[in-house]
């Protein structure tokens, strides 16, 4: 049990989780790519347009896939904002590639497509862009970069499920793309994920590696009669009752999604002129971007006014969270040969970011308790 009043993050049920949990067990399959988990990859496809999709055991596990499709060996180089979660850059480095840092623009704290030529080398393999709290990278730019020195995009969508860039969908982009279905995400199962594949040459290939490297998938459409060893591979498939779980949340799209773009225009509208007054930052979300509404954060002055303000937060029982530490200053990123100043917006945000509690079921009673906490707080 929490002991916040207002907690970070807190599980909601749409209503149908529990109805189809006992179905799938009806179903009389539990284990992975049964009755639900077709519902989720078909409604994930129908409504994305992407070519297949493959539920995953996380977000982590997506990432682990699409690097073994992409037949990463040591010495390739990845690029990837500095400004992410370990798994973004760590499924890479597990089949021995080299991180190579870049730096976040500073309105939307997604990778700087405007960095991105110069740390492109004969040894760059792919770039994993990721659409920072559902807003759209520059996919354009990237794209056109990656195309033309013939290099890989996997868009980590882990907070975008949804989002759009000029009009499509976030995780459309990339030869693959990942999702997150983890507990603090718009869509759970407590943890899952996915895999977007959208260049049809990986679909093949992207199901046996989810297979523990096995033909099963093949098998069990009936199209050979026995399944076998064929490649690298791990057990990446969540059992079908998480896929129902999600399937239920799936389903609540749009009821979703309403909540949670009503949670934040909330916080925006009320902490603007706070913000204004203290000179804090609230996010950027440019014109021709279409956010998931994953979530709210600020932008304090400073790293000592941002202590104060959780403390302050804490002590009325409301839990406010920071992320992400630099990836290039970790033990990790400064054995790969990170050093201060190498992604200073980075470095800047990172000490002064601050993300509000932030869930379906956050009642506006709630938050007005946060937003009147944060503007009685003090911050000269
Ligand atoms: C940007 C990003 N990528 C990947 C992940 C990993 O997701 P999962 O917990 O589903 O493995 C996270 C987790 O929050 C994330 O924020």
């Amino acid at each position: 049990m929490s002991t916040y009043r207002i907690p970070f993050n807190k599980p909601g049920l749409t209503g149908n989780e529990f109805r189809y949990m006992h179905e799938a067990i009806e179903q009389g399959h539990i284990s992975g790519d049964g009755y639900f988990t077709r519902k989720c990859h078909n409604k994930l496809q129908e409504q994305l347009q992407v070519k297949k999709t493959l539920l995953t055991t996380s977000c982590t596990h997506a990432l682990e896939i699409a690097a073994l499709l992409l037949n990463i060996n040591p010495g390739d180089e990845v690029i990837i904002p500095s400004f992410t979660f370990v798994s973004t850059i760590n499924a890479f480095v597990l089949r021995g590639a080299q991180p190579v840092f870049a730096d976040v623009r500073p309105d939307t704290l997604n990778l700087d497509e405007r960095q991105l030529e110069r740390l492109i080398t004969p040894q760059t393999k792919a770039i994993v862009p990721v659409h920072y709290a559902g807003v759209g990278c520059e996919m354009d730019t990237i794209l056109e970069i990656a195309t033309q020195y013939d290099i890989a995009v996997v868009e980590d969508n882990a907070h975008g499920l949804f989002g759009k860039y000029k009009g499509k969908f976030l995780g459309t982009f990339g030869c693959l793309a990942t999702q997150s279905f983890h507990e603090t995400k718009n869509f759970t199962c407590g943890e899952g994920g996915a895999l977007l594949v959208n260049d049809p040459k990986y679909v093949e290939r992207a199901e046996i590696i989810r297979e523990k490297g096995t033909n099963r998938s093949r098998f069990f459409r009936g199209e050979i009669d026995k399944y076998t060893w064929v490649d690298l591979g791990s057990s990446y498939l969540p059992s079908d009752i998480l896929a129902a779980f999600l399937y239920a949340q799936l389903e609540a799209q749009e009821q979703t999604q309403t909540k949670r773009q009503r949670i934040w225009e909330y916080y925006y509208e009320h902490l603007q002129s706070w913000a204004h007054d203290k000179g804090v930052s609230l996010p950027i979300v440019p014109e021709h971007c279409e956010q998931s509404y994953h979530m709210f954060y600020l932008l304090m002055p400073s790293l000592e006014q941002r202590q104060r303000l959780i403390g302050h937060l804490k002590d009325q029982g409301i839990l406010s969270v920071f992320h992400y530490l630099p990836l290039h200053l970790s033990e990790m990123g400064i054995r790969f040969g990170g050093k201060v100043g190498d992604c200073p917006v980075t470095e800047d945000v990172s000490e002064r970011l601050l993300r509000l509690p932030f869930y379906n079921d956050l009642s506006q009673a709630d938050q007005e308790q946060v937003i009147n906490a944060i503007c009685e707080f003090d911050n000269r």
